[in-house]
């Protein structure tokens, strides 16, 4: 193990965002799924302001084609904002999309051949130090933002971290889930030992139902892992794989995320995002509730 090594800080994130979106046809057809808004906001955002709450400075988006929207989102709109001030409307409401010039690097991955890569193709700007993963299309809403929650195990423990979360045993097949070790000592109550890792594994031999879910904190080496992959499940080069391959050389600890994980790149996770979050939003969430009731009364009146 290499606790023993400084931890060194965690300043750059990479957003793999050159997947498909076949989930999402037609919508995604010139849309990327990323840009898809959880009420008023794209998915891409919500993730890019997890980073910044954990002091991530650096964003590496790894595009694709047609992706150029993502990052139009982070650049100055400069026609938008003089009508904007022209007709004396507030800018404020941008500026969550404002990132500080150089900050956003963006790689292109010319194939989709997996997460990991997708994560591979994004080693020159990554370089030898450890680095953040988000998945924008897994929501995580909570009173700290899940990465900031991974920051601050990872200040304790340093090495290499996932999030997991706890999910029925018959779903564990579409995810990747953890054989879980021992709650190390004196630390974090969130962390627990990893001891392998399995991509979508039959439900009769899956080691857990703790699935990883879509936030990492990996060392540099993990992308020499990568250089020599094979394809895995789904003819892909799976970052589980990889990650597999980490543990018994280099600590590895998952934390339980404390708050709601909503499944974007799923039709229902969506649509689930999508209500609980208006709900919780003081500007509407009395009128979405009555709207709600409105259509459960409504459909339960129809079903009757
Ligand atoms: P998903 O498998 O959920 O996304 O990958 P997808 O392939 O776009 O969606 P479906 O299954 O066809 O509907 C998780 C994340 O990894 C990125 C995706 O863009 C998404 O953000 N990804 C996936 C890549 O960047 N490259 C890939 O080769 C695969």
């Amino acid at each position: 193990m290499n606790t023993a090594q400084p931890i060194k800080p965690i300043r750059k994130a990479v957003f793999p965002v050159a997947g498909l979106g076949t989930r999402f046809l037609p919508a995604t057809k010139a849309i990327p799924k990323e840009m898809l808004p959880i009420v008023d906001r794209p998915l891409i955002q919500y993730a890019v302001d997890e980073a910044r709450e954990a002091g991530i400075e650096q964003l590496i988006f790894v595009t694709g084609r047609g992706k150029t929207a993502i990052v139009e989102h982070f650049d100055t709109a400069f026609e938008l904002e003089a009508t904007m001030e022209g007709r004396g409307k507030s800018l404020d409401v941008l500026e969550p999309t404002r990132i500080k010039p150089g900050n956003l690097v963006t790689v292109r991955q010319q194939v989709p051949m997996g997460l990991g890569h997708a994560i591979w193709c994004a080693r020159a700007v990554i370089g030898n130090e450890p680095f953040a993963i988000f998945l924008p299309d897994e929501l995580m809403i909570g009173k700290k933002g899940c990465m900031k929650q991974m920051v601050d195990a990872y200040n304790q423990v340093g090495g290499n971290l996932i999030s997991v979360l706890e999910v029925p045993r018959e779903d564990v097949s579409s995810y990747g889930v953890i054989a879980p070790g021992n709650k190390p000592e004196g630390f974090n109550e969130a962390l627990t030992e990893v001891k392998g890792l399995v991509e979508k594994p039959k439900v009769e031999d899956a080691p857990s139902n703790l699935i990883v879910s879509g936030r990492y904190i990996l060392q540099p080496e993990v992308i020499d892992i990568l250089s020599t992959q094979e394809k895995g499940a789904g003819g892909e080069i799976q970052l589980t794989d990889a990650m597999a391959k980490l543990i018994g050389s280099q600590a590895f600890h998952a934390v339980t995320f404390e708050g709601n994980r909503y499944d974007c790149g799923s039709k229902t996770g969506f649509v689930e995002a999508t209500l609980a979050l208006a709900l919780e939003r003081p500007d509407m969430a009395d009128e979405v509730r009555a709207m709600a009731e409105r259509l459960l009364g409504s459909s339960g009146h129809k079903s009757a």
